[in-house]
């Protein structure tokens, strides 16, 4: 069996140059599956605002929704880190609410690690959380939960100006304590040299193969999520046509009368 991966494991992967892998999920089935497929970690995104809630954005998604879908996750895992979204304002009114919803997050929902978008920005609360003794995942490039702000989902860093403003916040949430940066939606050059320049490992999200590891929405890798596909996304299955098909199956033969048959039925 695969031995436990935690925050720790995350660096020793770094060390010895072996990539590290992560997928959303947000319920036990699916994380049961790509837990057993062998996945390092798991994210409990606020992603699921769009996979599981519909909303076109990360923004109206809550703590409890948060603990309420970790816990689910939770219940699944063997050996994966398991590491769970701090939604929009969770992190952003105080230092003070900022560890109180972190601690919520990891004591109710069963969370080993939060991650937040920001950097220098956030630096105080990122600090008090790790005080706390809850390890601190970092998020920097296109943060979703900055939309507004952006003016739209836009890569960053494409500038000389922006890219140092990256570079500089990742070297200062690394000297802040966190045990790892998900770069999202960065040019592969930016993505590289960070990772080159940190010692902690990076997580990508479209920002090519030079980051120490990678992680995708499952619902996007798996072919199920369809409302808008971004260029970094490789669809690994088409499940969307997998079950539109059972599902059609199913009704033709329960209209037809061809199911149940007797396999199907108790005497
Ligand atoms: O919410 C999420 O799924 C994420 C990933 C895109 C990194 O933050």
């Amino acid at each position: 069996m695969k031995k436990k991966v935690t925050v720790k494991t995350y660096q020793e992967f770094k060390n010895e140059g072996r990539k590290i892998t992560m997928l959303t999920a947000y319920d036990y089935t699916m994380a049961k599956l790509v837990i057993n497929a062998g996945v390092d970690s798991i994210l409990i995104g606020d992603s699921l605002a769009m996979t599981m809630q519909g909303h076109s954005s990360t923004l109206p998604v809550t703590v409890d929704d948060i603990i309420y879908h970790t816990k689910m996750v939770v219940q699944a895992n063997t050996n994966a880190l398991i590491v769970s979204d701090m939604p929009f304002l969770s992190y952003h009114v105080s230092v003070e609410d900022t560890v109180r919803n972190a601690g919520r997050i990891v004591k109710e929902g069963g969370a080993e690690a939060v991650k937040l978008e920001g950097g220098r920005n956030i630096i105080d609360q990122v600090k008090a959380i790790i005080d706390a003794q809850i390890p601190v995942m970092g998020h920097l490039g296109l943060t979703p939960q900055s939309v507004n702000a952006f003016g739209g989902f836009k890569v960053q860093g494409r500038d000389d100006e922006n890219a140092k403003r990256i570079l500089d916040d990742a070297l200062a949430l690394q000297d802040a304590g966190v045990f790892s940066i998900v770069l999202e939606g960065i040019p592969e050059k930016l993505a590289k040299e960070i990772s080159e320049q940190l010692y902690i490992p990076t997580i990508g999200i479209g920002a090519g193969k030079h980051c120490d590891g990678q992680v995708l929405v499952l619902q996007d890798m798996l072919g199920m999520y369809d409302n808008f596909v971004p260029k970094f996304v490789k669809q690994y299955a088409n499940l969307n046509s997998v079950i539109t098909s059972a599902v059609q199956d199913y009704i033709k033969e329960v209209q037809d009368g061809d199911f149940p048959t007797e396999e199907y039925t108790y005497k």
